[in-house]
């Protein structure tokens, strides 16, 4: 009658705890795509990691005129040279859950676009914790400036060398 008393302690209290601490490593694909290339590039991550994908939006998105990068007052070059800008984001997400998050977007002017900044200003301090990959797609740009920018934007994260995943 003890013995079963113990082994019953043993399985309804410790071994749920054991699994908690062998608990599962989950990673997030989260990224902005302007026109698709770097959504097609996060889906390809997300497949290959096991992650989960996340598409972050903008509140208002962004139209063909918005994206002109010759047009000096079109919205992404007006956005671009203000640093303090941040667009809205559609919706917020949940990062609770996991430990390593690569974050990805098209290059615009060398860096990210703002709205980059806006969604790691909304998930702050929750970011501290976990490890952040930046991946971008571009027409022709490294992704060197867009990584030193974000480690000197945000110093307390923890980011990872960065991955460009354009097309050979
Ligand atoms: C506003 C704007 C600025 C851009 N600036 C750069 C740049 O500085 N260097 C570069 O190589 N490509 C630049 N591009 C090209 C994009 O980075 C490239 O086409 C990217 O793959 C688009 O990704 P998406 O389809 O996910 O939006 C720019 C594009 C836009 C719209």
């Amino acid at each position: 009658m003890k013995h079963s008393l113990v082994i019953a302690f043993a399985v309804i209290i410790l071994l749920p705890a054991c699994a908690q601490n062998k608990k599962e490593m989950k990673s997030l694909v989260a990224f902005y795509s302007a026109t698709g290339t770097t959504k097609a590039a996060a889906e390809h991550l997300a497949q290959q990691h096991d992650a989960t994908l996340w598409e972050i939006e903008a509140a208002e998105p962004y139209t063909t005129a918005d994206l002109d990068w010759r047009n000096e007052n079109s919205r992404s070059s007006i956005e671009m040279k203000d640093p303090e800008a941040r667009p809205t984001i559609k919706q917020c997400t949940n990062i609770t859950p996991y430990d390593t998050i690569y974050i990805g977007f098209p290059i615009w002017w060398g860096i990210c676009p703002r709205i980059i900044n806006s969604w790691i200003d909304n998930n702050l301090p929750q970011l501290e914790d976990k490890t952040l990959i930046p991946f971008a797609t571009s027409g022709s740009s490294g992704i060197e400036d867009a990584e030193s920018y974000l480690r000197k934007t945000y110093p307390d994260l923890n980011w990872q060398k960065g991955l460009l995943l354009n097309k050979r």
